[in-house]
């Protein structure tokens, strides 16, 4: 079975953060989000893995899955952004009429996708992952009976249950004829719901499995820092793990410092991530943060927080909270007259002051 992850999209959501890299390329809990998928297909035993891009993504997710240990990649263009059942379509001839594991790249599961490709049988049509949400509506929505799913439908204003589609699908090879066929919604997208319709009315068994743990689609920044957080909370060792350089620091819980990253008179209570190369200094680094790569933390606070690359926090007197920094992006104290606010964002961003 081969595995296809999605990211060609644009990441409207998250800008500014996404005008210059593409939402799966951002690092949280020490790792670029893509990752996660290769290694939750890898897991799961699949070794050939697709990678659709966009023109726009293919240099940045090439560079963050370089040397990517114990799969082979491939990388399928997608030219324009029709939808997931489109960017499918163009990795027809890749998948070669096989079975396979579509994985939307910007999806996080904490317990991996072992199950949903344990679950299919030759013969069967589709299974789908499935995950119970407070509101539907802003996903695709299945109506299961007797564990098959009978309905599906895309971000419905009346959903029919609580049952979200979550960003993996198993698919048998039948689906390549209803893509090929396939017409675009009223949102002029090819849908993925509309093919797994298609099965569903073709009378192909599409078997609905719930996840089991938590599930993550990181859309929105309040996605971002939740996700982060999940997988903080998850890190192996309950105690710290130093490999970097650490003087005259109190540092409890799960927390790792990288090898190549340097840690002096700072406090860090975990979970936390500081990555290689960061340096933190006369530093607070409070719960759910992750400090990217040669970030900078100098006599300022942080917590429940992302930096990512080169990002640098210097001289704030007020915690940082809730923040997402991108990369090389700086928040430091104004010294000198008048006492205001300088602020430069880009276009998009946003920043609440106390
Ligand atoms: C897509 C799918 C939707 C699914 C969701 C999961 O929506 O169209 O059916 O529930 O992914 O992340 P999107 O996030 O592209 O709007």
């Amino acid at each position: 079975m081969k595995g296809l992850i999605l990211a060609a999209g644009r990441g409207t959501r998250l800008r500014p953060l996404t005008h210059t890299r593409p939402k799966p390329v951002i690092r949280i809990a020490g790792k670029p989000i893509i990752h996660y998928a290769v290694e939750n297909l890898r897991e799961a035993g699949i070794t050939e893995v697709g990678v659709v891009v966009s023109p726009d993504t293919r240099e940045d997710i090439q560079q963050a899955l370089k040397d990517f240990p114990g799969v082979h990649i491939s990388y399928i263009v997608q030219e324009q952004a029709l939808g997931i059942a489109h960017a499918v379509g163009t990795a027809m001839d890749w998948l070669a009429g096989g079975p396979f594991v579509l994985y939307l790249g910007d999806n996080l599961f904490q317990n991996g996708i072992k199950s949903f490709t344990e679950a299919f049988q030759p013969g069967v049509g589709a299974v789908i992952a499935l995950v119970r949400v407070p509101d539907p509506r802003q996903f695709g929505v299945a109506l299961l009976e007797e564990g098959r799913i009978v309905k599906l439908l895309e971000k419905p204003k009346d959903p029919p249950s609580d049952l979200a589609v979550a960003g993996v699908y198993v698919f048998g090879p039948e689906i390549a004829d209803i893509i090929a066929n396939l017409k675009p919604s009223a949102r002029g997208e090819y849908e993925i719901t509309d093919a797994i319709q298609g099965l569903i009315d073709g009378s192909k068994a599409v078997l609905g499995q719930e996840i089991v743990g938590w599930w993550k689609d990181t859309g929105r920044p309040a996605d971002l820092l939740d996700a982060n957080r999940l997988l903080l909370v998850d890190q192996k060792s309950p105690t710290p793990v130093l490999h970097g350089e650490v003087q005259d620091s109190q540092i409890t819980g799960r927390v790792v410092v990288e090898a190549g990253a340097c840690v002096k008179n700072s406090t860090i209570l975990g979970p936390a991530h500081i990555a290689v190369g960061a340096k933190l200094e006369g530093a607070y680094i409070g719960p759910f943060t992750s400090i990217g790569p040669n970030a900078v933390v100098k006599h300022s606070e942080v917590e429940f927080s992302i930096l990512e690359d080169g990002a640098v926090v210097e001289d704030v007197l007020l915690r940082l909270h809730e923040c997402i920094l991108g990369v090389g992006a700086r928040v430091s104290s104004r010294i000198s007259l008048p006492k205001a606010h300088k602020l430069m964002l880009g276009d998009l961003s946003s920043a609440e002051l106390a």
